[in-house]
């Protein structure tokens, strides 16, 4: 069941020229780059396509060999390449429940595979039987993305062990949110055969331009990808600035530690306001909140130039908005803008 389309692992790989060459090199005429391009140095280069530096510096952060981990322009970038090298096109599906992040079902379709979704318990609990009985020989991988987007959800270990325990193909825990979830380990420890821990360097650790996610995968997986991702899919700079995060570690910690108590001052002053419904418990740096009439308050927001995110056209968040937690000021701007929204709304009955 965990298998990958039979034609990647015959293909042989395209080499990069700098692929092609043993022992210590003092000119590099191999690449067909500006070496007079001194204005640009030392990004007149090409970047190192196995990303060695990243993964050490990876592996000595989370503890596990760098031939277990794999870097990507994102982690969307890995999905991406998961859907196209895992799944025969018109005939296999990919397991996902819903809400979640979409992109798992929007790049799933554009490599032609079927959406096999199961709706998430009315409180946001895993439904691991309906999961496993939506399961079969035409669906190679499943997504679970804990903490959940966008229902700010981290379901219990028991039930996504109880998963990963009966379900035969490939499972992708996508941890986008884990640093800010009061398991910020996530997975890592239970990690076994067949899982892919995805990670993003978007979130927590505050890289979003730089376009930089991770995954903790089997070293068949990890070699797979990098004998057929594109050569050079994530440029030096990139590759540097994840570096330099990992080294900044009790700076991206202390704003985590910000953002946490933002999130349940946030939720506590939410809960007084007449427009809200209810305050979903969050274990991330957004938190889902249904108010009385979500649309109207979006739209009273972006009047006064703040947006957030509408989610209420999606599964069991009606009337949702996804609020992400932002700076102390930008947190009080909103909370000043809701409480404007909501005396008028009082005023106007
Ligand atoms: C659950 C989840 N996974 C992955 C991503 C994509 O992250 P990246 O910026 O690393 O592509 C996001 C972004 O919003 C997300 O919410």
């Amino acid at each position: 069941m965990r298998r990958f389309k039979a034609h990647l692992l015959s293909l042989p790989p395209y080499t990069s020229a700098r692929d092609e060459y043993e022992g210590e090199a003092r000119i590099f005429l191999d690449a067909n780059e500006n070496a007079l391009a001194e204005w640009a140095a030392p990004h007149h280069r090409y970047p190192d396509p196995h990303h060695r530096a990243l993964r050490q510096a990876l592996s000595a952060y989370l503890g596990t060999p760098p031939d277990y981990l794999l870097c990507g322009a994102g982690s969307d970038e890995i999905i991406n390449w998961l859907l196209q090298a895992i799944g025969e096109p018109g005939r296999d599906a990919i397991l996902t429940i819903t809400p979640t992040y979409g992109v798992y079902a929007t790049y799933a379709r554009i490599h032609g595979l079927a959406v096999r979704e199961v709706q998430l318990n009315e409180d946001f609990s895993l439904p691991v039987e309906q999961l496993l009985s939506a399961a079969d020989d035409r669906t190679p991988i499943a997504f679970l993305c804990r903490p959940n987007n966008p229902t700010g959800t981290l379901w219990k270990a028991d039930a996504v062990q109880a998963f990963i325990d009966h379900y035969p193909g490939w499972v992708v825990l996508d941890e986008a949110y884990v640093e800010f979830s009061s398991e910020p380990t996530g997975w890592l420890k239970r990690r076994q055969a067949g899982t892919i821990i995805l990670r993003t360097f978007s979130k927590a650790w505050g890289l979003a331009g730089w376009r930089l996610g991770y995954a903790i995968a089997d070293p068949e997986l990890v070699s797979l990808f990098y004998r057929t991702k594109l050569p050079y899919n994530l440029s030096t700079p990139a590759q540097q600035a994840g570096i330099e995060a990992l080294n900044r570690y009790p700076q991206v910690l202390s704003s985590i530690q910000t953002i946490l108590s933002e999130r349940h001052r946030l939720l506590k002053v939410l809960q007084t306001l007449p427009i809200v419904e209810t305050v979903f418990p969050s274990e991330t740096n957004f938190l889902l909140v249904r108010f009385r009439e979500a649309r109207d308050v979006y739209r009273a927001l972006l009047s006064r130039g703040i947006v957030v995110r509408y989610r209420g056209n999606l599964p069991l968040c009606e009337n949702t908005l996804r609020l992400t937690i932002g700076t102390p000021a930008e947190n009080e701007a909103l909370l000043d803008a809701l409480r404007e929204i909501a005396l008028h709304r009082s005023s106007a009955v």
